[in-house]
């Protein structure tokens, strides 16, 4: 299920006495693994302090938009592009008005307008001023950019009225943001992968393999759905339970895999090839179980066909990205792969000495036409998140250059 782990939200907050809710809606934030910078207008500031909330989120809180020291950390350009959401609770009448009329005259409204991110407002005001035909027109000019509404609720108010405009508790809010997929980074993303080993037989007992375990493979599968990715997991012969929700096909060969990965190919916009495929497959299978006789055996070999190579062939306007295992000069060969291969990434690790092979942890080195990233030693799973927010970003760049290119 897609979650709001590693999603970067930017939680504007807005003056109003609901201003004291967001501190829990951060703290749900964090405990849902997101990350999370809170910009304060200055009305925010006099009911919670920023101190509050640089404590809660573990980051500056950002509140003005002319602050040289602020500027010179992360500019309000960056952070505008740094947010995959926008969350702005408590959003105020006065806010919302702002953000209806586009206004750019604090550091908040700025962000918004200088963001690509989706936006959802969770409105908090007096019942009187919800329903004053001035905020209805504004909710109404909101709505109809895909502004997402969060509430309000009904009930007691602050100032001892009742009726709508009070906010939504943080765990209402955390719900509706957790089951709206529409600012995933993968949403409608259609993402294809191959994984495991392959097996090419011998003879009804026996065939060649190799030691990948698919976990890398099968860890890349949760983390693009997670992001929001219809996912295809083309696998070999593994001990791994798929993730639900991914369409799993089981293959042995590498013949199997390159008819099924391309059987489910048209339509996919990012492949993924994690599989270790075997690069030679007996010249003929023995129909029979191969007695031994003779004191020496000789296989005879052939050349598989490289799937990855094949599909970016058939498939330019994909985005491919492959993976290399190398004992020693990882960055030349990944490059050369990425040429070779006409691949948009490549990400390479070290098995100097075997290692990587069914270990927990492993270490990448990503290359791209014009730029490159080191992953660290860290667990695959988290290794798998952190690449596939990376393919996500990539992704977008490359489908955006694509877009201006066509226009
Ligand atoms: N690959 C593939 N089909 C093959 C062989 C490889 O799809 N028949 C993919 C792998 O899934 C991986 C990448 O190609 O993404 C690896 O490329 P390859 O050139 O095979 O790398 P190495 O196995 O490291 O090969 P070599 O050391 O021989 O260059």
């Amino acid at each position: 299920m897609p979650t709001l782990a590693q999603q970067h939200i930017l939680l504007g907050i807005s003056g109003g006495i609901a201003a004291y809710k967001a501190a829990e809606l951060t703290r749900l934030m964090i405990k849902a693994g997101a990350e999370v910078r809170v910009c304060m207008t200055e009305g925010a500031t006099h009911f919670v302090t920023p101190l509050t909330f640089q404590a809660l989120s573990g980051n500056p809180v950002h509140t003005t938009l002319l602050d040289p020291e602020a500027e010179a950390g992360m500019g309000h350009i960056e952070l505008a592009r740094w947010a995959d959401q926008i969350v702005i609770a408590p959003a105020s009448a006065n806010c919302i008005a702002r953000l209806a009329h586009g206004f750019a005259d604090d550091l908040l409204t700025t962000l918004c307008l200088a963001s690509k991110a989706p936006l959802h407002i969770a409105p908090a005001m007096n019942q009187q001023m919800w329903a004053n035909a001035a905020t209805q027109a504004n909710i109404a000019t909101l709505k109809s950019r895909h502004i997402k509404l969060l509430g309000p609720a009904s009930g007691a108010q602050a100032c001892g009225d009742i009726g709508f405009g009070r906010m939504l508790e943080p765990e209402q809010i955390m719900q509706l943001l957790q089951a709206d997929t529409s600012a995933l980074p993968l949403n409608g993303v259609k993402v294809i992968l191959t994984a495991g080993p392959t097996r090419e037989a011998i003879d009804p007992v026996r065939f060649i393999s190799n030691r990948s375990s698919g976990k890398m493979g099968y860890a890349l599968a949760e983390a693009a759905q997670a992001l929001g990715a219809k996912v295809t997991l083309i696998s070999g012969p593994v001990a791994l339970q798929a993730p639900p929700d991914v369409t799993l096909i089981k293959v042995e060969s590498a013949e199997q895999m390159l008819n099924a990965t391309l059987a489910h190919m048209p339509e996919q916009n990012i492949f993924i090839a994690t599989a270790a495929v075997a690069d030679y497959t007996p010249q003929e299978v023995v129909d029979k179980k191969i007695k031994k006789s003779a004191t020496e055996l000789s296989l005879p070999l052939k050349r598989t066909q490289d799937i990855l190579a094949t599909v970016t062939d058939r498939y330019p306007e994909l985005f491919s990205v492959g993976f290399a295992a190398e004992t020693h000069d990882l960055m030349t060969y990944a490059r050369g792969k990425l040429e070779r291969k006409n691949l948009q990434m490549v990400a390479a690790n070290s098995v100097a000495g075997g290692k990587v092979f069914d270990q927990e942890t492993n270490a990448l080195e990503v290359v791209w036409r014009d730029g490159q990233h080191s992953f660290p030693e860290m667990p695959k799973r988290e290794l798998a998140q952190q690449l596939m927010q990376l393919i996500a970003a990539r992704y977008h760049s490359f489908k955006d250059i694509r877009s201006c290119v066509l226009n």
